[in-house]
């Protein structure tokens, strides 16, 4: 017999609970370089992926690989220190279980993290992305499949991805921190190819303003369980034909670089939502 969703979901969730994870108010999912902040959570309980059921186990070199539970910013929350990728070969499905599991926990509100590339040309390599809206240039929807309703609706409204009210509240935190804090649509691919020159500059034409690997799916499935969203961008490099190669090294070198401000925003952000 092949579980059902419900199923994997609720043996997850009772094991996490087990492992003393109790109120959650904010899950967080940190990207590439960006999972030390997980580190800053105080009273922390650590619970590697390969523990829980279900879970798969992340594949990408500096990602940890566990969730940490505690309070950061004042606020309860289930941080994931490295997330699951569409490109490493996992069904959209498993790429997007953890946020089912935040919800089933009680989650409202997400906020997602990842590495990104830059083509607005007024970005530059380690600036703070706010993201305001996605292009999913994927080709794929975690959503096709069978619709469980009680999870959410077959058809999911995407008319305010990244909650508007929590857009302004990250605003004006990045200004009380006199951070010069970007903002723009994030455009998702699969990889794990960088884009070409010629895509970077069809992506340009359509809107983007950075692009990257990750978040639209794990957007996509938080909002058809009507959670919110905040999205943060770090802006490592710019886009294929903007500068003169692209490498795996620079994106985790300039998340290095930026964490400081990173970890601050993040944590500025969870003490006033
Ligand atoms: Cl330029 N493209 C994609 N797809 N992901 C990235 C990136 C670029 N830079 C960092 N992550």
């Amino acid at each position: 017999m092949t579980k059902t969703l419900q199923a994997k979901i609720d043996e997850a969730v009772a094991f996490i609970q087990e492992a003393g994870v109790a109120k959650v108010e904010v899950g967080l999912i940190l990207g590439s370089g960006l999972g030390e902040l997980g580190d800053e959570v105080e009273q922390a309980t650590a619970i590697p992926y390969d523990n829980i059921p279900n879970f798969p186990v992340s594949t990408v070199e500096g990602h940890k690989g566990q969730l940490v539970y505690g309070t950061l910013g004042g606020k309860k929350v289930l941080a994931m220190q490295g997330r699951f990728h569409y490109y490493e070969g996992y069904s959209l499905e498993t790429v997007t279980f953890p946020v089912r599991v935040m919800k089933a926990l009680g989650v409202e509100t997400v906020i997602v993290t990842n590495a990104a590339g830059g083509l607005n040309e007024t970005f530059e390599p380690g600036e703070l992305m706010l993201i305001t809206d996605h292009i999913n240039f994927t080709g794929v929807n975690p959503l096709i499949g069978p619709n469980d309703a009680s999870m959410g609706p077959r058809f999911t409204d995407m008319s305010e991805g990244y909650d508007r009210k929590y857009q302004q509240i990250v605003r004006d935190v990045a200004k009380k921190m006199d951070l010069n804090l970007k903002e723009g649509v994030y455009m998702g691919f699969t990889g794990p190819t960088y884009e070409t020159p010629a895509e970077i500059r069809f992506a340009r034409v359509i809107g983007a303003d950075a692009v990257g690997m990750s978040t639209v799916p794990e957007v996509i499935v938080a909002r058809h369980g009507g959670m919110k969203v905040i999205g943060i961008s770090c802006i490592t490099n710019l886009a294929a034909g903007m500068q003169a190669t692209l490498n795996h090294e620079e994106v985790v070198e300039t998340t290095q670089r930026v964490k400081e401000s990173f970890k601050g925003l993040v944590k500025n952000i969870l003490a006033e939502i």
